[in-house]
């Protein structure tokens, strides 16, 4: 079966928007009932500390300072990695996908307990195919710490495309349906594992369903297994 006709079938979601924020919304769904990034909806009673103990959190490691999330859909990986004290450069292709990333980065910008998270993420409506290859020709990488420090090249690089249905359980499935239906498969993410090594100094990092092939079909380096997902996690090439 391919990876598209796995996906789930749904009628079409639009953007629509509700009091000034953007929704996907199928038809019949209520006003200010639709799909949006809600980045609080992920529940860490601890923090950076639960996280860190999760499959995500280890696969970063403790020594990330600075990353790219390739693939951000949502931001949730993005809102994590920030959260654990890495500053994120997040880039999202699709048009609707990214105006709602940007709405949730707006809010939590604007929110007492979000802010000092979200002051570490920039976001990009960008194609990574594109953007990746960039970032060691123009070094423009934005972020503080990304130029204050001197780096020029992530430490870390995300990778988490559309492979199927199957997604983790830290996000609602009408999230999840939300996402298939408007981004369909992500069938040339393949390249985007080369560039990432090429580009991250410390590891490359791809998020997949527990029984996903491979990437690329390229072994890992080693494998961090969650119960629905795993990470499989790749010396990067620009150290
Ligand atoms: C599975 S979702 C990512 C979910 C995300 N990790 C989260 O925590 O919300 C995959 C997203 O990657 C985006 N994407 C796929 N290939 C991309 C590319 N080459 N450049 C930018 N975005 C891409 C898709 O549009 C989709 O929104």
């Amino acid at each position: 079966m391919s990876a598209s006709s796995k996906l789930p079938q749904s009628v079409a979601w639009t953007l629509e928007t509700f009091q000034g924020q953007p929704e996907l919304r199928q038809a019949g769904d209520k006003l200010g009932a639709g799909v949006r990034a809600d980045w609080k909806s992920l529940r860490l009673p601890d923090g950076a500390n639960s996280l860190r103990a999760q499959p995500l959190g280890r696969a970063a490691g403790k020594d990330i300072r600075t990353a790219v999330d390739a693939t951000a859909g949502l931001g949730y990986d993005t809102y994590a990695l920030a959260l654990l004290g890495v500053e994120v450069l997040a880039l999202e292709r699709n048009a609707k996908v990214f105006a709602l990333l940007a709405a949730e980065l707006a809010r939590a910008q604007n929110d007492e307990q979000l802010r000092a998270v979200a002051a570490r993420i920039s976001i990009e409506h960008v194609s990574a195919h594109q953007r990746l290859p960039t970032l060691r020709a123009r070094g423009a990488l934005t972020l503080p710490s990304f130029t204050a420090r001197g780096f020029v090249l992530p430490d870390m690089i995300l990778l988490d495309p559309m492979f199927g249905g199957q997604r983790g359980a830290a996000k609602p499935s009408k999230e999840i349906q939300a996402l298939c239906a408007t981004v369909g498969a992500d069938l040339d993410a393949d390249a985007l594992l080369d560039m990432a090594i090429a580009a991250a100094t410390q590891r490359v990092v791809v998020k997949r369903a527990r029984l996903a092939p491979p990437l690329a079909a390229r072994a890992p380096n080693w494998t961090i297994k969650g119960k629905l997902l795993r990470f499989d996690v790749y010396r990067g090439g620009a150290g």
